[in-house]
This record gives structure tokens, C-alpha cells and sequence, in this order.
């Protein structure tokens, strides 16, 4: 079973670009207002921010949901696993929750850091293992390299870029897939038929699109600093879209809106 079936753990909440102080309120509020999965990276530099703010609250370590990813240029035998015993080290955890890649060496070949993946996993540095900004291409190979499950991939997903293939490749090869940039960071704000569709339920544009992502079966991640931004975007399990409001947001992807350009992140493969 997934552990994803929980619905707490279906919530993350993402602490880029989040440090210091501003990360530690941010979580002492999202840890009271009930998220319970947290996603962070090598790359981001909060690790160890986050690793002292969570083993300051009395949270069952069952009761948390820690992903953290390796950063591309740590994906070398020399340095994957002193990288992933850092992570650990700054997140004061004997085992990571998900560990994931966080991005593909562009189109290069993906096996080489999907073995180093899967050796950290052997050595029980992660409990679970999975891949970020992968194509369907490289999902299909993660599932021939892997010997473990690969438990997630972690894509820019939200109702302006809805990954119809990687959602079709995720049905073909049993990874399932989990949102960043859920909300676009807030360019699906300028789409109307979102704000008109939350009328009919009491719920902002912002809780329809995270809504639009659970029922595509794709878990997501949000990052705010704002309660009441936390707040709405956990309360979401309460209503639900019916088929055609489904399709009405499906709609908006033909905008073919994407933040993840390789113009933004270098490592960005060609996309599907
Ligand atoms: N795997 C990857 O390559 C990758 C890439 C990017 C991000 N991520 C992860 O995904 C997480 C989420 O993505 P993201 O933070 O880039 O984008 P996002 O969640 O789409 O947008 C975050 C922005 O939206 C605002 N916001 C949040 N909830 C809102 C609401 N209900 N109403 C209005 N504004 C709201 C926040 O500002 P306020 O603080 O003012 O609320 C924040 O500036 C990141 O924190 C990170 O953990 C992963």
C-alpha cells in the first residue's frame, strides 16, 4: 500500500525558498494547522533549519513524511552517499522518508544515478526511493533499472500544465505522481472559471486547482507563508469536483504555461 493513501501524507508542504526563522514559524504553523509531510532538497539549503524546527515538536516520527532529494551535481559515486549522510545528519533523522532525484542530467542517461539511488536505499538511508522531473521515457526506465518500487515523481503539475502523458505513462508504470508549483505560483489566479467554480462549493480558486490535483490522483505539495494560505490549502478534502468541472479546468492547460523551463533550471530534459 502506498503510503500515500493516507491523506494527511497526500498534503506536503514545500519549504522552498524558505531559511532560518522564516522557515521555523512557517512549519510550527503548518505542523499546528495539521500538515504532516514535509518536502525538502540538498538544494535548497534548509535541511538543517528544517531537521532543528521539526525535532523541536513533539511529533510521532510515524506521524511525519520527510522527502528530501539529491542535488544533480551530488550524483556521482564520490559524492551521492556522503551527500545523502549530510542530508540525514541535517535533518536529524536515522532514515529518510522518500528520498528523491531532483532533476535528470538533461537528456543524458538516467541509470547511472538511478544505481546510486537505489544503492542508499540498500544501504537504509531512505525507506522509500523516486525520481523528479522525469519524462515518460525516463519513468519507464526507472522501472527497468529499479529492483525497489520507485515511489513517486515529482513534476510541475497544476490546471495550466496538466501532464495528460506523464499521467498516462504513471498508469503504465505504477509511479505515482506528486505536484510542484500547484498553484503556478499564483498565475492561476488570472483564470476566472476557477474563482466561479469555488463559488459553487465555498472554496477559493486556490483550493479548486488543489482539489482539480488530489482527484487527478496526484498528490501535492504547496508552500506558503501566510496561515491563512496553509489553512486553505490543506482544507481541501471536504467537496469535491464533479465531472464536468473536471473537465472545464482540464481545459486551461491548452495555456501550456511552464515555470520549469530550461532557461530556469539547467538540468531541465526535453520535455514530453
Ligand atoms: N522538485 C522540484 O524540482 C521542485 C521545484 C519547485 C518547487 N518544488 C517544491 O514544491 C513546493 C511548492 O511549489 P512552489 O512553492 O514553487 O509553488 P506554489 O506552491 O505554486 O506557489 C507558492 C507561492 O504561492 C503563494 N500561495 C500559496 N498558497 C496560496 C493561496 N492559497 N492563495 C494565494 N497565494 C498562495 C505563496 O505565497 P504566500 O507565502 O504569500 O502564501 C508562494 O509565494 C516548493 O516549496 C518545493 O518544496 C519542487
Amino acid at each position: 500500500m502506498s503510503v500515500y493513501n493516507q491523506s494527511v501524507f497526500q498534503r506536503g508542504f514545500g519549504t522552498f525558498p524558505l531559511k532560518g526563522e522564516v522557515l521555523a514559524a512557517a512549519v510550527r504553523d503548518a505542523v499546528e494547522i495539521g500538515y504532516r509531510a514535509f518536502d525538502t532538497a540538498q538544494w535548497y539549503g534548509n535541511e538543517a533549519d528544517l531537521g532543528a524546527v521539526l525535532s523541536s515538536l513533539d511529533i510521532p516520527r510515524d506521524n511525519l513524511l520527510i522527502t528530501t532529494k539529491v542535488l544533480p551535481d551530488n550524483m556521482v559515486a564520490a559524492r551521492f552517499m556522503p551527500s545523502v549522510e549530510q542530508s540525514l545528519r541535517d535533518l536529524k533523522l536515522d532514515v529518510i522518508d522518500v528520498l528523491l532525484l531532483h532533476w535528470p542530467p538533461g537528456d543524458d542517461p538516467v541509470e547511472p544515478s538511478l544505481e546510486l539511488l537505489q544503492e542508499a536505499h540498500r544501504l537504509g538511508y531512505a525507506r522509500r526511493v523516486g525520481v523528479s522531473n522525469y519524462t515518460t521515457a525516463m519513468m519507464r526506465k526507472a522501472v527497468a533499472v529499479m529492483d525497489v518500487p520507485v515511489t513517486v515523481n515529482q513534476v510541475e503539475f497544476h490546471p495550466l500544465l496538466n501532464q495528460e502523458k506523464l499521467l498516462a505513462a504513471s498508469a503504465e508504470t505504477g509511479i505515482p505522481l506528486s505536484s510542484y508549483c500547484s498553484i503556478a505560483r499564483g498565475e492561476i489566479f488570472k483564470y476566472p472559471l476557477l474563482e466561479e467554480i469555488g463559488e459553487r462549493h465555498g472554496k477559493s480558486a486556490a483550493q479548486v486547482t488543489l482539489r482539480w490535483i488530489l482527484q487527478k490522483d496526484v498528490t501535492m505539495n504547496t508552500m506558503s507563508t501566510r496561515c491563512a494560505n496553509m489553512r486553505a490549502n490543506f482544507d481541501i478534502m471536504d467537496f469535491s469536483l464533479n465531472p464536468e468541472e473536471m473537465r472545464q479546468v482540464d481545459a486551461l492547460t491548452a495555456t501550456g504555461y511552464r515555470i520549469s523551463n530550461a532557461n530556469v533550471v539547467s538540468y531541465a530534459p526535453t520535455w514530453d
